[in-house]
């Protein structure tokens, strides 16, 4: 198989990972899911992977302190040596060892646009919540760059949505995952055809 090898860490549904499958399956992306972690045992993403014959693991955090779930995750992240890793709805925070290991190479989407409405508690719906509150007209998703600043790392790219005033959290959500579907493989992409760069702190697109 030829393209770049993604591991894609998920903690829930999995529509995000989803997305990156279906492009590889399509062509659209030189690249292939070489495995999917989870830390969530019922997590639907592992129904996902199971029915595309994608490799999968179950890495469940609780009982462990935060080092040693990330040496876990490390060990299997090593067996493949990946060349980026997405975060697709992984709710987890990691530590700056975790972080620095990776950097460069492994990547977070966020239903918002940042810098706005990241940091620490800022997760599913908590976001749209905050948007709706905010009064903004615009939301959208965004691809950043992992660091030990919680979705304060180099932004790769973005996509924008109308926020509508009829808008409840579900329907805005609905709206930002549907861009989300389309900015995550294309980023993805992006880094399949050596177009992504990092310099001082700043990510752009070739
Ligand atoms: C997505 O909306 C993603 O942006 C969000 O979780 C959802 C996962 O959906 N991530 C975060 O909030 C991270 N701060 P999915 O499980 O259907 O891919």
């Amino acid at each position: 198989m030829s393209g770049i090898d993604v591991v894609v860490l998920a903690s829930g549904s999995g529509s995000d990972f989803q997305s990156i499958v279906d492009a590889c399956e399509a062509d659209e992306i030189d690249a292939n899911v070489a495995l999917l972690i989870t830390n969530n045992p019922d997590a639907y993403c592992i129904t996902r992977a199971r029915e595309h014959g994608i490799q999968h693991g179950v890495l469940d955090h609780r009982g462990l302190s935060r080092r040693e779930h990330e040496k876990k995750l490390e060990k299997e992240l090593d067996k493949i040596d990946p060349d980026l890793i997405v975060l697709a709805g992984f709710m987890r925070i990691f530590t700056d060892d975790f972080v620095e290991k990776y950097y460069g190479k492994m990547i977070n989407i966020h239903p918002a646009l940042l810098p706005l409405f990241g940091g620490p508690g800022m997760y599913g719906e908590h976001v749209h919540h905050a948007v709706l509150d905010s009064g903004m007209k615009v939301s959208g998703c965004s691809v950043h760059f992992v660091t030990n600043e919680v979705d304060m790392g180099p932004i790769i790219a973005q996509r924008c949505v109308p926020v509508k005033h009829d808008d409840s959290v579900d329907t805005l959500a609905g709206r930002v995952l549907e861009e989300e579907h389309k900015l995550l493989p294309k980023v993805v992409g992006y880094f399949a055809d050596g177009r992504v760069n990092l310099e001082d702190g700043k990510a752009w697109v070739e």
